[in-house]
């Protein structure tokens, strides 16, 4: 008889706590309710946005100072000009190994970004020009605009072409990394002697 009281007892008291527990945690709808590992939530970093008074002007997020640049970024530090296309002609040498395989990937780049214009073999017939858009000249037999002779175009000319584009031709900085510029460049000088 003893033992069953204590067992109505015990059930009325966990039904009593449960029912507590959903009652209150209803009552504040907007409450995020028991925070397990607070450190999650209110970490100690600083936000970017929030307040900070370890800077003079109390912000957290800060201008990096003048000339930073991020891990792994490759300068060129020549204008996209007519005297910044001359500079990198003199100053500016293709590093990468002159190999089959960085000469195949060349050759995979320029017949995606290049040769819709350039065309194939570099003549300036590309698909886009058939269709009207103006031909850009023959690697190996046409002019530059900029003076020149085209086969004549050297590693500075071609990666500052690459970089800023010129007249009708675009920049490829955002399509085409340094790196494959530099391969790019190796497949151009290949068909500067077609
Ligand atoms: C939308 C068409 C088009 C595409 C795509 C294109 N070019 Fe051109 N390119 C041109 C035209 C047009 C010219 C001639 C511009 C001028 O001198 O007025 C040109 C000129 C050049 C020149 C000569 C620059 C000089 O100094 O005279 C080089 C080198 C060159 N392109 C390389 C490339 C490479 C490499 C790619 C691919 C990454 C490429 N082009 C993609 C249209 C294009």
């Amino acid at each position: 008889m003893l033992a069953m009281n204590k067992f109505r007892i015990l059930g009325t008291t966990a039904i009593a706590i449960a029912a507590s527990v959903i009652i209150t945690s209803c009552k504040d709808k907007r409450s995020t309710g028991w925070e397990y590992a607070p450190n999650m939530y209110e970490h100690i970093a600083y936000e970017p946005d929030q307040a900070n008074a370890n800077f003079k002007d109390g912000k957290t997020a800060q201008v990096p100072p003048a000339g930073t640049i991020p891990v792994g970024f490759k300068r060129f530090d020549y204008p996209n000009n007519k005297d910044g296309y001359e500079k990198a002609s003199l100053e500016v040498k293709n590093l990468l190994a002159n190999n089959q395989k960085n000469f195949a990937e060349g050759k995979a780049l320029f017949v995606t970004f290049c040769s819709p214009c350039h065309g194939m073999t570099g003549q300036g017939d590309g698909l886009v020009v058939q269709h009207g858009y103006p031909p850009p000249p023959s690697y190996s037999k046409g002019q530059s605009s900029r003076g020149g002779a085209m086969k004549d175009l050297t590693d500075g000319k071609i990666y500052h072409t690459i970089t800023y584009g010129v007249n009708a031709m675009g920049s490829y900085a955002s399509q085409v990394a340094p790196d494959e510029r530099w391969k790019i460049v190796m497949y151009v000088h290949h068909l500067q002697n077609l």
